[in-house]
């Protein structure tokens, strides 16, 4: 299938899916998937005890326990047997926030024993994140070796999966991938519920000078919100590596949340307060919001169609946006 075809089949394969993902542009309605806010994704090797004890006063949304780059090689076996113990014993208090694992990706050879020595503690994970998914394949392998490792484990409820795209291979594929994640998500213990934008691998894989204003990824991180949020997944936008300039990681922050990601991977705990600010809606824009669907559905009952508020005119996809304010507002406040 060339791109053009893939463009075109993709656009109508999420069409198809799309009522029976929530995100927040589709939670309004949705009926049985809880949203599961993902404002700041916090890495915290799992090799660091230190780091990893930090857990209960790090604000973050939510927080990943990483198999993958935040651990040096030779200590992927302390990483997984701490994280398998930090599940197994529930010493640290997640009050709330995502638990998730990143295991290494289906490439590295790693990520079997990955999931066999973290997923045999009792308590499962909240959520999984999978690097470096490269074609529709990865998913098949995943979701194989999910099965048989949990073949005798009695879970409640499915983990939910967040899959990385990080070379310009695997965002040639991106829609492909989503499809099957969303296929798959019917017959095995994950449901897919989002995509990360991994840009220092996508860098390297094309050539790019990373900077900070990131001018060199602004393709590619549009064409990931669009394509996940046209599978209804969230979005989540790359990490901001200079982490000791909150100025330019507000800026940042800013900008990805008004491009439509939902959320922003972040490295160091004193990232995540900026960033959980930019990606919750301001108190004055919900006001905005709330009043915009009242006065909607005043007109509706009118029998009118466009009006005008606030000296603007608004219409449907005015309306879809105020209602994702109120939405995010809702599940961000808690
Ligand atoms: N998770 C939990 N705690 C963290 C943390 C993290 N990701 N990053 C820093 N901290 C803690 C430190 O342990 C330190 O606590 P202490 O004062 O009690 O020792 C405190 O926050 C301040 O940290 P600081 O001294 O400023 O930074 P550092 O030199 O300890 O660590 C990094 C800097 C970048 C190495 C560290 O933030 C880190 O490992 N981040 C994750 C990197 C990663 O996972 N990369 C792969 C994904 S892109
Ligand atoms: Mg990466």
């Amino acid at each position: 299938m060339n791109v053009f075809a893939l463009l075109r089949w993709s656009y109508k394969e999420g069409l198809r899916s799309s009522a029976k993902y929530s995100t927040i542009s589709s939670f309004q309605g949705s009926e049985s998937r809880k949203y599961v806010p993902r404002r700041a994704v916090l890495y915290v090797p799992g090799s660091d005890e230190r780091k990893l004890q930090k857990i209960p006063s790090l604000g973050a949304d939510c927080i990943v326990l990483d198999c993958e780059d935040g651990v040096a090689l030779s200590r992927k076996n302390e990483a997984r047997s701490k994280i398998r113990h930090l599940l197994q014993s529930r010493e640290i208090d997640f009050s709330g926030k995502d638990c998730s694992v990143r295991v290494n990706s289906v490439e590295s050879g790693l990520c079997e024993e990955d999931l066999r020595e973290v997923l045999s503690a009792s308590h499962l994970p909240d959520t999984l994140h999978l690097p470096k998914v490269e074609s529709p394949d990865h998913l098949d392998w995943f979701a194989d070796k999910l099965k048989s490792t949990l073949r005798s484990h009695k879970t409640a409820e499915k983990m939910r999966l967040i899959i990385f795209t990080e070379s310009a291979m695997s965002l040639l594929k991106l829609p492909a991938i989503c499809q099957r994640g969303i296929e798959l998500s019917e017959e095995t213990p994950f449901v897919l519920d989002g995509v990360v934008f991994g840009s220092d691998d996508f860098c390297a894989d094309i050539g790019a000078t990373r900077t900070n204003e990131a001018k060199e990824l602004l393709y590619a991180r549009q064409y990931v919100v669009m394509v996940a949020k046209a599978f209804k997944l969230q979005a989540i936008d790359l990490v901001y590596i200079d982490y000791k300039d909150l100025e330019g990681l507000r800026i940042q922050s800013e900008e990805g949340a008004g491009m439509g990601f939902t959320g922003k991977q972040v490295i160091h705990p004193g990232q995540v307060e900026v960033v959980q600010a930019a990606f919750s809606p301001k108190p004055q824009k919900v006001e905005w919001a709330r009043e915009l669907v009242q006065a909607f559905e005043d007109h509706q009952q009118q029998g009118k169609g466009a009006f005008t508020f606030r000296g603007h005119m608004i219409d449907m996809p005015l309306l879809l946006q105020a209602r994702n304010i109120i939405q995010m507002a809702s599940v961000t406040s808690k």
